[in-house]
């Protein structure tokens, strides 16, 4: 496994494995990686020819108060668990590669990150969106996975990808859980011992809301009493948003008509935690 930190360097790499007829799949992370992280990187070894993996806690989708210096890093123990995987190469480039003195250039995707996370965290997808943008133009890859975890995220590279015309097929990966249900992330490394008991609120609620819907209930409004039941019963959760939105657009909707997605934003003591359900075939029920 190959660790390339330079930006020309990663791009030399990856025009010779094309110039070979090679296809380069490519998993975007911020390490401290997780069950989560290593789905995606084992469909894209099964997919592609190369992998990838980029880890850079990336400095703009934080904002100032938020955990861009305490957010878990790990290198060494990330690098083994991508050579098991294998990876062939890890880009991992300093912030000052990415981000050199006269930066300037920003990729913003609009109507998407209005709502959901992007109403609590201003600047985050725009972060984001220049990043992945930054990195499709570095790595080159053929195909780009992402997990539904970060539902938001997803549908916005989607559609940054389709808007400026990006050559790379985005693959949509299911979230991974712990057998609890919690969903994986790197901030679950933040909990405490309690605050990991209550976190399971989340995915809790979710599951409570989605039954709800599989018994035949169409009104959003319906399925989110559901799940604020669940959530009542968790004080010390606090909840930042909890929303049905349009499963394409993001929108909020009332009615469950079309997919849809259950999404929910809380706080567990000083963690920020996400997660979603997708509510779909409506059709079928
Ligand atoms: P990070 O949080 O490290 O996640 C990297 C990728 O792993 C994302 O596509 C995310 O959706 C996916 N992922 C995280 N937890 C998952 C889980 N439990 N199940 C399935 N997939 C999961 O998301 C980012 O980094 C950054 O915003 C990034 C895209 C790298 C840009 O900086």
């Amino acid at each position: 496994m190959e660790v390339i930190k330079a930006v020309k360097e990663m791009q030399r790499w990856s025009e010779a494995a094309r110039l070979r007829g090679e296809r380069i799949a490519f998993v975007p992370t911020m390490g401290y990686l997780h069950e989560g992280h290593l789905s995606l990187m084992r469909e894209g070894r099964r997919r592609a020819d190369r992998l990838v993996v980029s880890i850079f806690v990336n400095p703009t989708q934080f904002g100032p108060r938020e955990d861009f210096n305490t957010y878990p890093r790990d290198f060494e123990r990330d690098c083994v668990l991508m050579e098991r995987v294998p990876v062939d190469v890890v880009f991992a480039p300093e912030p000052a590669e990415m981000y050199p003195q006269g930066f300037q250039t920003w990729v913003e995707t609009t109507e998407l990150t209005r709502g959901l996370c992007g109403a609590f965290r201003p600047g985050h997808f725009r972060g984001v969106t220049t990043v992945v943008a930054k990195l499709f133009n570095i790595v080159k890859p053929h195909l780009a996975f992402f997990g539904e975890k970060d539902y938001q995220q997803l549908r916005t590279v989607e559609r940054m990808v389709s808007d400026l015309n990006f050559d790379v097929e985005i693959v949509a990966m299911p979230t991974v859980r712990e057998p609890d249900g919690l969903a994986m992330s790197s901030r679950n490394a933040y909990l405490s011992s309690a605050e990991r008991q209550a976190a399971l609120a989340l995915s809790r609620a979710l599951n409570a809301a989605q039954r709800r819907f599989r018994e035949g209930s169409f009104l959003a409004e319906e399925l989110l009493a559901e799940a604020r039941q669940v959530l009542a019963q968790e004080p010390t959760v606090r909840v930042e948003y909890l929303e049905v939105a349009d499963a394409r657009t993001l929108e909020p909707i009332s009615k469950l008509d079309r997919p849809a997605v259950i999404a929910i934003a809380a706080w567990v003591g000083r963690t920020r935690l996400i997660d979603n359900v997708v509510l779909a075939d409506v059709g079928a029920q």
